[in-house]
């Protein structure tokens, strides 16, 4: 790469059900020069996630074609014409799948890493980011999980699944369940991360191994899925359960069963609660996420949970990997290989 030039994924083509590497053409596109207010970043690491998918439909706020996504990213400031930035800060910015990106600080959610001694830079991404502030909102907010509850989570082995079963530990949660796509990963969730258990999706009914699973049943299930995910946990929450609901992985490339569980009404027999979590509504939780968590990464008892992509040629296999279940953890591209 020259000093005059950089690098952009552009979206080219508008998915039909699940993205293709042809819906996409990487770019070279000149090195911005950063005008009074702005600095320039090279970027270091990416994050690719499921809510891009969504965009990539278009309409109000999606992508447009042939111009850079956006996207989350952790970068290095290397000219600066902002005054609360200085050449060499580290920052968290939205202007990602791209190798250099222009920010002004407190625009669009850019902010300077506060740079913990001893945290990798994967963390701001992961258990620290988007995914690990997302779990903690739901567990702590949205559904006010207690010492000595039991919790399910789908989507365990990902990015917000994995945070949601480390922090719910740490919260003093009682049994934690979940569910993922392969053996591995179930594997990976009961012996690595100290789940107490675990099934493959694809093995049969989700309600049914979710009942063998809890068969006392759980107080708590953050939804990252959806549809027969959500539907099983209803079966299962106890009275005054909470459910803390995420995403819809079942449902974003137009392939599964619809979202509305059939046996929504148990949700009045129950008194159950069910809240939609948008993290963007909870940034101001950033630093209490932070102070929560940072000691228990110094120490070893957490660990970052990422897939890290070499990279950024790859941003668009890391991306696409992210929907098949390549990731344990949080999906990421790191920029230089
Ligand atoms: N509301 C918010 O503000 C917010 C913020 C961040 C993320 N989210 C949501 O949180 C969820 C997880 O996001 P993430 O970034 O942590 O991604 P992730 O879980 O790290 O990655 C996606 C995972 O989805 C699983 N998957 C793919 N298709 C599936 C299907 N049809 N049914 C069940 N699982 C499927 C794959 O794992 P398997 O191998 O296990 O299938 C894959 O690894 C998503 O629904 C996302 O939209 C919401």
């Amino acid at each position: 790469m020259t000093t005059n030039t950089a690098y952009a994924v552009h979206q080219i083509a508008r998915p039909s059900g699940f993205p293709t590497a042809r819906d996409f053409a990487y770019a070279e596109i000149p090195m911005p020069r950063p005008a009074p207010g702005t600095a320039l970043v090279e970027n270091l690491l990416l994050s690719v996630d499921p809510y891009h998918r969504g965009l990539m439909d278009g309409g109000e706020g999606g992508f447009e074609l042939g111009a850079p996504l956006e996207g989350r990213s952790v970068g290095r400031v290397i000219a600066s014409r902002d005054p609360g930035l200085t050449e060499g800060d580290l920052v968290f910015h939205r202007e990602g799948w791209r190798t250099h990106a222009l920010v002004a600080l407190g625009s669009g959610g850019t902010r300077k890493l506060r740079g913990h001694e001893g945290v990798p830079l994967e963390a701001y991404l992961s258990i620290l980011g988007g995914t690990g502030l997302t779990a903690y909102a739901a567990l702590t907010r949205t559904a006010a999980l207690r010492e000595g509850e039991d919790l399910f989570v789908s989507a365990a082995a990902g990015g917000v699944g994995t945070a949601t079963g480390r922090i719910a530990r740490l919260l003093g949660a009682r049994r934690v369940i979940g569910s993922a796509g392969s053996a591995a990963k179930v594997r990976h969730l009961t012996g690595m991360l100290g789940f107490d258990a675990a099934f493959d999706y694809h093995d049969g009914p989700v309600g049914e191994q979710l009942a063998k699973a809890a068969p006392d049943g759980i107080d708590v299930y953050v939804d990252n899925v959806g549809g027969e995910h959500l539907e099983g946990a209803i079966d299962v929450l106890r009275e005054y359960g909470r459910i803390a609901w995420v995403g819809g992985l079942s449902l974003y490339n137009g392939d599964r069963s619809p979202a509305a569980p059939r046996n929504l009404f148990e949700v009045v027999h129950k008194s159950l609660r069910l809240e939609g979590v948008l993290v963007r509504n909870h940034t101001n939780l950033q630093d209490e996420l932070e102070d929560f968590l940072v000691p228990h990464l110094r120490s070893g008892r957490i660990g970052t949970d990422t897939t890290v992509v070499q990279g950024f040629d790859h941003t668009v296999d890391a991306f696409l990997g992210m929907f098949r279940g390549d990731n344990l953890g949080k999906m990421l591209v790191r920029i230089d290989d």
